[in-house]
Formats: structure tokens, C-alpha cells, sequence
């Protein structure tokens, strides 16, 4: 791409007119002001970055920006006239557009087909012929293969994401929101997306990129906005912003509490976990694990360092045994748990934090309570609501969960602490070994530090064993006693934390 070696570091200054105005913006839901008289200005072929930590208030501004929820207090202006947007349509209508980060398509449509029904609802008709021309363009723009006749089951996420903005472009979008769509996608590719943004606000679009991690927004954004516990603290341009300010605005006094300091080491002991020879198959029926061996001892962190999609999430799940396995061996303590279920890991103390929390572990009809009371531990026989409610109790004031109460629905919760929700449980069931795939991914800086300082203490304190695979080198090499590092389906190298150098697992990462 000739856009490559363009820079940030022209001085920005924004246009006069903003596109988007937000004047006293306030939404209250029971028992806490998600947004409390919220005043920003957003700027015509700018990308805008909104920060902040988990249950900030962000999801809850663009949803009111898309129609979703409608503000009890304040107005919104685009380009200087008041307007009220009271559904997506709405918002469509003034060219803002959405990208949702569970993209909504059916899976045995191909993509042309999904473009063409989800244009439709907006009273947009298009041929094949048109989308399939389209589709092909703004690809090419991503620098991917993307054929429109391809049905949506065979794609991967990050294809998926991508359909969402081809989506977004032939809607005509002037604006484009995206609440954490970009979060949850592999490093690499995720520079694919900010290049594409990038191109969009240099042919005059606007972004509204919402965000909990600070590098998002320091990489992508012209201008950062910080929301904290619903209010703006501060709007800075990205030659104002750096990592301290910015992290000051977020966190306020916890932020010095942040670290990437090694944390102190385990103290290791007799063997828990040992996989052998283990060959798993991905989603398309490919070896993603081939022939994977290791050992966790209790009281250490066995950390797996690798670029998404080199097989760590199929050998995560075939430990946790939510995947097959065709041949090798996983035992834990001395157990084969080849014919062993979840059920069986949970009742002998093994917890597991997946990635996405809503997806795999969490029950959002339910209340914080339930959530914690599903697992079998409690489950057996009578449930002792009392000893539950206390536990729960225990836990929101540990994790800092968000939330009015904790007979609170999970799904009035914010992305972050619905995750926490998930952590908190998991890392209760863990007395012996905790399994743990990008546990931190979804929380903010803050509290991803906080988690595995509470994991590491576990380990070192109880002899627990975790065995944690992680795309963030950071965390890794915070948290780690062991570094392993996988590389298409194989461990190609296994460094004790202490002496291992970072440039050294990164290059076996992508070689
Ligand atoms: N539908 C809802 N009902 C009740 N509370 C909600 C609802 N949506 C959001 N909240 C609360 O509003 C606050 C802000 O949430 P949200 O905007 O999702 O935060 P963020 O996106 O910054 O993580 C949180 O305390 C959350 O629990
Ligand atoms: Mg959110």
C-alpha cells in the first residue's frame, strides 16, 4: 500500500465546523449516571478516539449517537442543527453508521447475499452484480483475497469485521462508529483496519473509534476524548496525548498503580498437567495442534506467547475438553481426561477464562448471583443462596465490578465488567489449575494488571497451576514463570521467564 509510509506527524488541526456536536448529553439508568452531562465535538475527516475504563460510559454514548437510547438530557447537533435520533434509521439517515463487533449475518448466505438483505432493510436495493463490484473494491482496500460469493460460515472473524465496513461503505457512511470492533482482532491485522479508517478520513469520513486500550487510540486516532465514570475529562489532540496524561485521565490516582514490572515468581512444585503428543483440529478440520507436549507444574504460570491463529485457542479449548482431540494424551493428575467432561474439570478445581465472555462462560439473562451459582461446585444438591450471596458480595468489591447490585442482570453490565464477572467465578473454581485464554483482553489497563497480580498471588500462595496462552507479550512476560512459544501448531521453543529475552520470543513468533 503507497499510503504505507505516510506518518502521523503532520500537526493536526481540526476543521472549524464540527460534523457532530453532543450538548449536555446525561443518561441515568437505575442506580448509576452512565452519562452525565457529556459535551464533545466531533470534527468532519477526523478520526476521534472515546476512552475509557470498563463501564466508563462509552457503548452507552454511541448507542444514544445511534439511535439505540435516547439521552434524558441534552441534545445532539449535526453540522450545527439540532436533530433527534431516535433509531439506527435515523442515524443512517445522517450518514452514521455502525460496526458492530459481533457482526450480524447468516451464515449460509454468502457475503453478497447478507450485503444485499442488510442493505434492503434500509430501503437500499442493489444487484449482485453492483455488491459483488463493491465488495471487491473495498477488499482490495484491505489488501485481502474476499470473494462475494463466499458463504459467510467459511470466514474468520477478522473477514467477518471486514464485511461490516463494506457494509458501512455502501450504506454511504459520513460516519463510522465502532464500539470496541477492532478490540478483539489479532495485532497484526488490526493495522489492516487502521490503515482502511485511515483512507476512509483522508477521503473526508469520520470515525468514532471506541476504545478501552490507550495503544488503540494513540496508534489510530486525531483526537482522544477520555469518559470517566460517565463524565468527559478531557479532550486532547493526538500530539497532546501520550501514555501518561492519557492514563492519568483514565485512571485518575489508580493509575499509578499501574506496571509491567515482572511479577514476583512462583514457586513451583510437583507436576499437575502434562500434555502429549496432542494433535486437535481447527474449525475447518485442519491439524491447528500438531503434536503439542508440555508440562505445568502447581505453583507456576506456564505461559503460551504466539500470533492468533497458531493453534493456541484449539489446544486451550482441548484442555478445557470443549474440543476433540485425535491423538496424543492430556492428564491431570495422573487422570487420562480423554473421556472426561467439562463438568468433571470444574468439580476437581480447574477454571477457565476465555476470551470472549458472553460467547463461552456467561449467562446475561441472568444476575451476577445466578452467574456465580451455574457452576456445578454450587449447583450440587441444595443451592446455599446465602453463602452465594456472600461470595458474590466478596467478589464485586474485589474485581470492582460496576454494578447497582449483584441481583443486577449481567447484560446491564458494560463489555469489561460482564469479563469480570467471568474472572472473578473462574479464579474462585481454580484451586488447582486455572486455563486461560487472553483472560485480560476485554479489561482495561487498570484492572488487566490487577487481575493477574490476584492469579499470580493464587499461584504462588495455594499452588495452583495456569496454564495462560496470550497474544500480549506484556502480559506474558509479566505474568509468566515458563514462556512457551507456538508457532503453527508446534512449541518451538520453551524459555525459563527469568532469562528469556523479548526479541527472542518474538522472533520465534513469526518466523
Ligand atoms: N441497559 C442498561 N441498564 C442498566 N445499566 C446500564 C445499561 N447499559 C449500561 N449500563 C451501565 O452504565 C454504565 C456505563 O456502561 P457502558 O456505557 O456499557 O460502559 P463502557 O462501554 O464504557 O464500558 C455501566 O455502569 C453500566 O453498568
Ligand atoms: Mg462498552
Amino acid at each position: 500500500m503507497a499510503a504505507e509510509a505516510k506518518t502521523d506527524q503532520k500537526v493536526f488541526s481540526p476543521p472549524l465546523q464540527p460534523i457532530i456536536s453532543l450538548r449536555g448529553i446525561t443518561k441515568r439508568f437505575p442506580g448509576v449516571i452512565a452519562l452525565d452531562h457529556i459535551d464533545m465535538d466531533i470534527y468532519p475527516g477526523t478520526i476521534h478516539a472515546l476512552l475509557g475504563e470498563n463501564g466508563a460510559g462509552k457503548s452507552t454514548l454511541v448507542k444514544i449517537l445511534y439511535g439505540i437510547y435516547t439521552p434524558d438530557e441534552g441534545g445532539i447537533l449535526i453540522n450545527d442543527k439540532p436533530v433527534t435520533i431516535t433509531s439506527p434509521m435515523d442515524a443512517m439517515m445522517h450518514g452514521i453508521v455502525m460496526v458492530s463487533q459481533s457482526p450480524q449475518v447468516i451464515d449460509r448466505l454468502t457475503i453478497a447475499e447478507n450485503l444485499i438483505l442488510s442493505l434492503k432493510k434500509y430501503g437500499y436495493f442493489a444487484t449482485l452484480g453492483r455488491i459483488s463490484k463493491e465488495i471487491r473494491a473495498v477488499a482490495k482496500e484491505f489488501n485481502v483475497k474476499l470473494d462475494p460469493n463466499t458463504e459467510v460460515w467459511k470466514l474468520s472473524y477478522t473477514q467477518k469485521q471486514i464485511v461490516e465496513f463494506i457494509r458501512a461503505m455502501l450504506l454511504g457512511a459520513k460516519v463510522i462508529l465502532i464500539d470496541e470492533a477492532l478490540t478483539y482482532l489479532p495485532i497484526e491485522e488490526k493495522k489492516r483496519f487502521y490503515e482502511f479508517i485511515k483512507n476512509f478520513k483522508e477521503k473526508g469520513g469520520t470515525v468514532i473509534l471506541i476504545t478501552h486500550k490507550i495503544y488503540e487510540a494513540l496508534e489510530a486516532a486525531d483526537m482522544i476524548t477520555v469518559l470517566r465514570r460517565g463524565k468527559n475529562v478531557g479532550t486532547l489532540t493526538r500530539q497532546e496525548a501520550d501514555i501518561d496524561k492519557v492514563r492519568r485521565l483514565m485512571f485518575g490516582e489508580r493509575s499509578k498503580e499501574i506496571t509491567y514490572e515482572r511479577l514476583p515468581p512462583g514457586n513451583p512444585s510437583g507436576e499437575l498437567l502434562e500434555i502429549k503428543d496432542l494433535w486437535v483440529r481447527g474449525d475447518f478440520g485442519e491439524y491447528a495442534v500438531q503434536g503439542v507436549s508440555l508440562k505445568v507444574r502447581r505453583g507456576e504460570v506456564f505461559a503460551i506467547a504466539g500470533v492468533a491463529g497458531n493453534g493456541q485457542k484449539e489446544l486451550i479449548q482441548a484442555v478445557v475438553r470443549i474440543r476433540p482431540y485425535d491423538r496424543g494424551k492430556i492428564v491431570l493428575e495422573g487422570v487420562d481426561l480423554k473421556d472426561k467432561s467439562t463438568y468433571y474439570l470444574r468439580v476437581n478445581g480447574v477454571g477457565y477464562i476465555p476470551d470472549l465472555p458472553a460467547r463461552y462462560g456467561v449467562s446475561i439473562e441472568n444476575t451476577i448471583i445466578e452467574n456465580i451459582a451455574v457452576l456445578p461446585t454450587y449447583a450440587r444438591g441444595l443451592i446455599n443462596w446465602e453463602k452465594i450471596r456472600s461470595l458474590a458480595l466478596k467478589l464485586i468489591k474485589e474485581f470492582e465490578i460496576k454494578t447497582p447490585s449483584p441481583d443486577t442482570p449481567v447484560k446491564f453490565l458494560s463489555g469489561g465488567n460482564i469479563m469480570k464477572v467471568l474472572v472473578a467465578r473462574e479464579l474462585n473454581t481454580a484451586t488447582k489449575l486455572l486455563v486461560a485464554y487472553n483472560p485480560t483482553r476485554a479489561l482495561d489497563e487498570a484492572t488487566a494488571i490487577k487481575v493477574r497480580k490476584i492469579i499470580k498471588e493464587k499461584v504462588r500462595s495455594q499452588g495452583v497451576g495456569a496454564l495462560i496462552a496470550s497474544e500480549d507479550l506484556d502480559e506474558i512476560f509479566q505474568i509468566a514463570d515458563r514462556i512457551a512459544v507456538m508457532n503453527s501448531g508446534r512449541i518451538v521453543g520453551v524459555f525459563e521467564a527469568e532469562k528469556a529475552k523479548r526479541e527472542e520470543v518474538e522472533k520465534l513468533m513469526v518466523m
